[in-house]
């Protein structure tokens, strides 16, 4: 049985010009100790879609529309603020996509993460403090204790996502959300940061949503993948299904996006077209515009979801 299971989740946010249907209606499901990728361009509703899980959507101009969102048999979009601060941290825990976001400015991170551990956890302040010293250990930053005693400021950039993993991790979440938590740093680091997650999910067994708008991070990192589009989803399965069979023109057009080597030279491709303006997408199949196999139907009705075995698509092509 899953550990997470989303049903039909809609999350609108109503603003000046209108309605934006951030997400609209995705469905999925975390397995225990497994890695889902949520992959899809800028503005597909990746982030939405986690914090609707936290209810950390700002209501308004938010709203969390519909949906369920069943984990351990309570539905998590019905619990009140103060239920859902025990969730928070101890059930599921999130690494913002900007560390800022997370990081107080005004306290040292020994002292952010000493907090969280004892709003979960019977200890002392004392041993509290030391238990961040060791998370910031298991993070490997260099020197714990001084570290500790350090204001974000103060912490370069992959350090403070190392931070960031240690305050999120602190409290052994079942469930940990790590939104884009390597596109503003360089390469290298992103790895690490790869890396450490992946350790921390083999340490405890601890189960992981991976945000990306990279298709190369999720065939390296995930077990499981839902490709997202304005709101949607489009497909999903297991990553080596979707690798090696990509059924979506949309998906199809991610993958063919890899750095792809021709001959000892690398090349990106682009995929041509926009995301669609989201108060104001597309009738039909939200990606006709820029799909090179659209036929009249997908530019008038919504495509159904076809199943293939644990790999789902949304494209009139196979209905
Ligand atoms: N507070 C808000 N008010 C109004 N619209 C919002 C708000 N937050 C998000 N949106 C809209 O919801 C849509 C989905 O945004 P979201 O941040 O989930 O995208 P994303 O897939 O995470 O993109 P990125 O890859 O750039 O992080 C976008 O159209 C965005 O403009
Ligand atoms: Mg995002």
């Amino acid at each position: 049985m899953s550990l997470l299971s989303v049903k039909d989740l809609k999350t609108y946010f109503h603003v000046y010009m209108g309605t934006v249907k951030s997400v609209d209606g995705v469905s999925f499901d975390l397995e225990r100790g497994k890695t889902l990728g949520i992959v899809g361009e800028s503005g597909s509703g990746k982030t939405v879609s986690c914090l609707s899980l936290l209810k950390l959507i700002p209501m308004p101009p938010g709203e969390i529309v519909g949906g369920q969102a069943m984990m351990d048999g309570e539905d998590l979009l019905t619990l009140s603020e103060k239920e859902m601060r025990k969730v928070r941290g101890r059930k599921i825990s999130m690494i913002f996509q900007e560390p800022m976001t997370a990081l107080n400015p005004l306290y040292t991170v020994g002292d952010q993460i000493a907090e969280t551990i004892r709003l979960h956890q019977k200890v002392n302040k004392r041993e509290a403090f030391e238990k961040a010293v060791e998370m910031l250990d298991a993070v490997s930053i260099p020197a714990p204790k001084a570290r500790a005693m350090s204001y974000p400021h103060q912490l370069s950039g992959g350090m403070k996502q190392r931070a960031m993993i240690a305050l999120a991790m602190s409290c052994h979440p079942q469930i940990l959300i790590a939104d884009e938590p390597s596109t503003a740093l360089d390469v290298t680091v992103q790895a690490q940061i790869l890396l450490l997650i992946d350790e921390f999910k083999k340490k405890y067994g601890t189960s992981v949503i991976l945000v990306t708008h990279n298709m190369g991070v999720i065939t390296s990192s995930a077990d499981d993948v839902m490709v997202m589009y304005v709101g949607k989803m489009v497909e999903k399965g297991n990553v080596y299904e979707i690798f090696n069979n990509p059924k979506h023109p949309y998906t199809q057009g991610l993958m063919d996006c890899i750095l792809k080597s021709t001959g000892g030279k690398q090349i990106l491709k682009t995929m041509p077209g926009f995301i669609p303006n989201p108060i104001n997408k597309p009738q039909g199949c939200a990606f006709h515009p820029r799909c090179p196999h659209r036929k009249s139907i997908c530019m008038n009705e919504e495509p159904p979801v076809v199943d293939f075995n644990e790999h789902k698509t949304a494209c009139w092509l196979y209905a």
